[in-house]
């Protein structure tokens, strides 16, 4: 199951899913899309079954609707996301509520709806596709920030807690891809990172597939952006508490 499924990283890792297994299911909320990557994935696949449901997983009520049509699920994918750019003090609540359901409680729901079963079966894996951000922090991006380290906190517990019960659970720190993330944010605030990080949608579901089905914890697609990772983690918090009140600064 794939969540996400209708664009950008979300097409891309459901593509590598679909020769692997038998039956896949695609979730979002635009369905003219899912059912167009559906036939697509079947015309290439034909012994795939197929399933496309809609959801918006903004809605905590409409993703606990979800959890009983789901079956046993052998794989979960939680790529769906969005990011929003604004000050923390001027983001609108209501746009922020449904943030925090999409980026954090779904994918929370979602695995602990479905955990029990694949620990029971003894097999399974769940894919979390977190974000740079989940590892570090930018002004303007509070609640996105929010969301992101408390997906990558939950997903590097989980992966402690399933050791020894035949389930892998892997996450993926992105920088920048380029999808239709960027231009949902359409903020005035946003600046778009310099080209020389920003990686494709199909490189990043690659890398991050191939760290899944190895087992790897943890992978950030792309060298470059593995490199400043790298970087960022080894720059004492201090330094990069200047550096980050600079740049707000700057913004405002
Ligand atoms: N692109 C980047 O620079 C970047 C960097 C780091 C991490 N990421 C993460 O990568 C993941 C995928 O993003 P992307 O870059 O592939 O962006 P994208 O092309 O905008 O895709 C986002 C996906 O999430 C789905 N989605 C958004 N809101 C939803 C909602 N309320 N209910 C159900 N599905 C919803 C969208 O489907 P519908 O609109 O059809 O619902 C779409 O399939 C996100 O979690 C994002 O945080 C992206």
């Amino acid at each position: 199951m794939v969540t996400g499924a209708s664009s950008g990283i979300g097409v891309e890792l459901a593509k590598l899913l679909a020769p692997r297994v038998a039956h896949l299911a695609l979730v979002a909320r635009r369905v003219e899309l899912l059912e167009a990557l559906a036939t697509e994935l079947r015309a290439a696949h034909p012994a795939l079954q197929v399933t496309v449901l809609p959801c918006d997983l903004g809605d905590l009520a409409a993703v606990k609707a979800l959890g009983p049509r789901l079956g046993e699920v052998d794989v979960l994918v939680n790529n769906a996301g969005a990011g929003d750019a604004a000050f923390f003090a001027e983001v609108e609540w209501a746009k922020m509520e449904q943030l925090f359901t999409l980026n954090a409680l779904a994918p929370a729901f979602l695995m602990r709806h479905l955990l029990p079963g694949m620990v029971a079966r003894g097999r399974g894996g769940i894919l979390n596709v977190s974000s740079g951000f989940g590892l570090t922090s930018l002004p303007t991006f509070g609640p996105y920030v929010a969301t992101k380290h408390f997906l990558s906190g939950l997903t590097e517990t989980l992966r402690a807690e399933v050791v020894g019960t035949g389930v892998v659970v892997t996450q993926s720190c992105p920088g920048p891809v380029d999808t239709g993330f960027e231009a949902a944010l359409a903020r005035p605030l946003y600046v778009s990172p310099p080209k020389c990080f920003v990686i494709s949608a199909k490189q990043c579901a690659a890398e991050t597939f191939a760290a899944f089905e190895r087992g790897a914890a943890f992978v950030v697609p792309g060298f470059r952006m593995r490199l400043v990772t790298w970087l960022i983690g080894a720059t004492p918090r201090w330094v990069l508490q200047l550096v980050q009140a600079g740049v707000a600064r700057r913004l405002r």
